[in-house]
């Protein structure tokens, strides 16, 4: 049986931002402080903004952003979308000095990571760039009159005919419908749909279903990138030893402590995150990270998050040896499909940062660009925003809602993400999955934690689809059963039609 849950209604916004990351905050910053915003998240200092441990790519002269758009696109196997990523990397500049007035000190060196022709990674506090910045946006937000920041959970998108009309979330255990003329999602990525993930828990892609479900279009959702080196100390969410780690020196060994990496790549530990994961995944047994070349005084400068999640689980590198690492998932690169300001095929809603599949990063992300995305999009979203017309029409809405407590349980659902949608995929495995994803058997749950994990299950049909259909291995889709193929299109979800390939603008 439903339940039916009285709504109740907040009027007073311009603008609802639904995250708390870093394209959340570059998009309420850059806002008028005439507007009124509300920020809702469920958890505003836990988000994977606030985890990131690499740092963000930009040049520092505009002169040479050729090269950055070009590692950008040598990463995406050339599916990126080349517009998109001229905005990205010509934007970026301009945003670490946005990040700078702001109040956030930048080391003095930048650095290079894998897939940069040249050093370019801004980092600040060492391997805790995301949290030193997110201090600071954070700060910046709280001092802010106009933006309201209040823990909620999203339930769903409200809109009339093909404009957003505002976002009905959970509160306290109530529903209210916040209004607003735009609603930007920042939601982040869906990675916590797999057993083993380097995000907070709570990215199972909820915001992607909510935008799918009032008719915005989903793409690329076969592409999620695998992070090599996640600490294997712990259960899930997997600490995360950054990829500059390898940069600087530390070696990937099995438990010989043997270098097996150089067999498939002469890149060695230097190779990208992809075909490194795929090497550890194919190799038998389990892989650890040594650190020794790098050295104990070294390590406690450069990484001293690294060393302090080491030791947290009880490990020090130096005096117990290599840590223990497998392949985990760090990044969606497919979500709702969004142009150059962020804006989706409904009016007045916007996709930024992990959410949004913007066609920055093709079929596979570089190292540091993620950060990027959130502050130049988050910007561009903030700048069409502010042009949008304050006319409003006269919503009228339900003053309840029927939720169903019934779903799947997110261990069930993530079982099998794990088999079908791992670092390899084949298409029995796949058939298989979306099978086992059918035949599910639904659990009586809370109505609001049922509702997201519907949405994850939704989510994860269309994701085998999407495998499926891409029958070929690129970038970080990898099919061990691959044809050969022209890779050049993008799988697209739209509730009005059923799931179609769109050949890709070069
Ligand atoms: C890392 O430092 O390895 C992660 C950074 C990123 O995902 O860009």
């Amino acid at each position: 049986m439903n339940a039916v849950i009285p709504v109740s209604e907040e009027t007073g916004f311009d603008v609802v931002i639904v995250g708390a990351g870093i394209g959340a905050h570059s998009v309420a910053l850059s806002l008028p402080s005439t507007l009124r915003i509300a920020m809702i998240s469920q958890d505003a200092v836990q988000t994977s903004s606030h985890w990131a441990k690499g740092g963000i790519a930009a040049e520092s002269c505009l002169s040479e952003i050729d090269a950055h758009l070009e590692d950008t696109l040598a990463a995406g196997a050339r599916l990126n979308d080349r517009d998109q990523v001229h905005r990205l990397v010509s934007g970026a500049p301009e945003a670490i000095r946005f990040l700078v007035e702001l109040g956030v000190v930048f080391e003095p060196t930048l650095e290079r990571e894998g897939g940069h022709q040249s050093a370019r990674i801004w980092h600040a506090d060492g391997d805790a760039t995301g949290l030193a910045v997110m201090r600071v946006l954070g700060a910046r937000r709280a001092a802010s009159l106009n933006i309201t920041s209040t823990t909620a959970r999203l339930v769903q998108l409200v809109t009339d005919g093909d404009c957003v009309q505002g976002a009905l979330v959970e509160q306290q255990g109530s529903l209210v419908l916040l209004k607003a003329r735009s609603v930007v999602l920042a939601t982040g990525g869906a990675t916590g749909l797999w057993s083993d993930h380097t995000s907070p828990d709570g990215n199972i892609g909820t915001g992607m279903v909510a935008a799918y479900r009032v008719g915005a279009t989903l793409g690329d959702l076969e592409f999620t990138q695998f992070h090599p080196t996640a600490i294997a100390l712990t259960g899930s969410p997997l600490p995360l030893a950054t990829e500059a780690l390898r940069g600087a020196g530390a070696w990937i060994v099995d438990a010989e402590g043997k270098r097996f990496l150089f067999a498939s790549d002469p890149a060695g530990e230097l190779a990208t995150r992809d075909k490194v994961s795929l090497a550890m995944h194919r190799h038998q047994g389990m892989s650890f990270l040594d650190v020794e070349p790098i050295g104990p005084a070294a390590l406690a400068k450069r990484f001293p998050s690294f060393l302090e999640a080491c030791r947290r689980y009880g490990h020090d590198p130096f005096a117990n040896g290599p840590v223990p690492i497998r392949p985990a998932a760090h990044y969606s690169i497919g979500g709702i499909v969004a142009g150059p300001h962020g804006e989706t095929n409904i009016q007045g809603l916007y996709a930024v940062g992990e959410c949004a599949n913007s066609g920055v990063h093709g079929a596979n992300r570089l190292a540091s660009n993620s950060l990027l995305e959130g502050l130049v999009f988050g910007r561009r979203a903030a700048a069409h925003i502010k042009d949008r017309p304050t006319l409003r029409q006269r919503l009228r809405y339900p003053s309840t809602l029927a939720l169903s407590p019934r779903a799947p349980s997110r261990a069930a659902i993530s079982a099998i993400v794990d088999v079908g949608l791992g670092v390899e995929r084949d298409h029995p495995t796949l058939q298989r999955s979306q099978a086992a994803l059918e035949a599910l058997v639904s659990n009586e749950m809370n109505p609001y934690f049922a509702s997201e994990l519907q949405s994850a299950r939704e989510l994860v049909a269309m994701t085998i689809q999407a495998a499926t259909l891409r029958r070929g291995t690129i970038g970080s889709h990898t099919r061990s059963d691959a044809i050969t193929e022209n890779p050049n299109y993008r799988i697209e979800f739209n509730q009005s039609q059923p799931p179609r390939r769109v050949e890709r603008q070069s």
